[in-house]
């Protein structure tokens, strides 16, 4: 499958979609993330609108820990079952500043992004930040090819 993403400068990127990165960098500042140093924020616009961030939460077991992208979508499935996400921009902050690259989720916040387009039967559209560039993707999907659903779990 081609990948549909397109490469941008910060400055090329459209005023709302700026004060989305800007969203994800201000969600950065309340990270928990005192083993890593790696400040990760998650912002997203809702289909009503309303956008809700999310930050890395560590914790000293390790694997208990959660990406800011996951801390994000869970809490939206919690508080707002029926709307989708439309779009959610990731930044991170490392050393003082923010990455010079775009950050990219991991593999399992992708599967749980791909899962709430599958709720939703609609894409999220992705920034992923970085002080040299912008990446955008049209939806989750496209960045996994042969994924896991539900579906497959269903008796037929
Ligand atoms: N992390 C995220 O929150 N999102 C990503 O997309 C990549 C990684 C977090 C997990 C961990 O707290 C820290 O960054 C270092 O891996």
């Amino acid at each position: 499958m081609e990948v549909l993403y397109r490469e941008w400068l910060p400055g090329q990127l459209t005023k709302k979609d700026s004060a989305l990165i800007q969203a994800a960098l201000k969600a950065a500042e309340n990270a928990y993330a005192p083993y890593s140093g790696f400040r990760v924020g998650a912002a997203a616009l809702l289909s009503d609108g309303t956008m809700v961030t999310g930050s890395n939460q560590e914790n000293a077991a390790y694997p208990s820990g959660l990406c800011a992208e996951r801390v994000a979508l869970f809490y939206i499935q919690s508080q707002f079952p029926g709307k989708s996400v439309k779009v959610m921009a990731i930044a991170a902050v490392h050393k003082g500043k923010q990455t010079a690259e775009p950050v990219y989720p991991c593999g399992s916040c992708r599967q749980v992004m791909l899962e709430h387009e599958t709720i939703h039967h609609k894409p999220i559209r992705l920034l992923f930040a970085g002080t040299g560039k912008v990446m955008e993707v049209e939806s989750t999907a496209q960045l996994m090819p042969f994924h896991f659903t539900g579906s497959l779990l269903k008796n037929k």
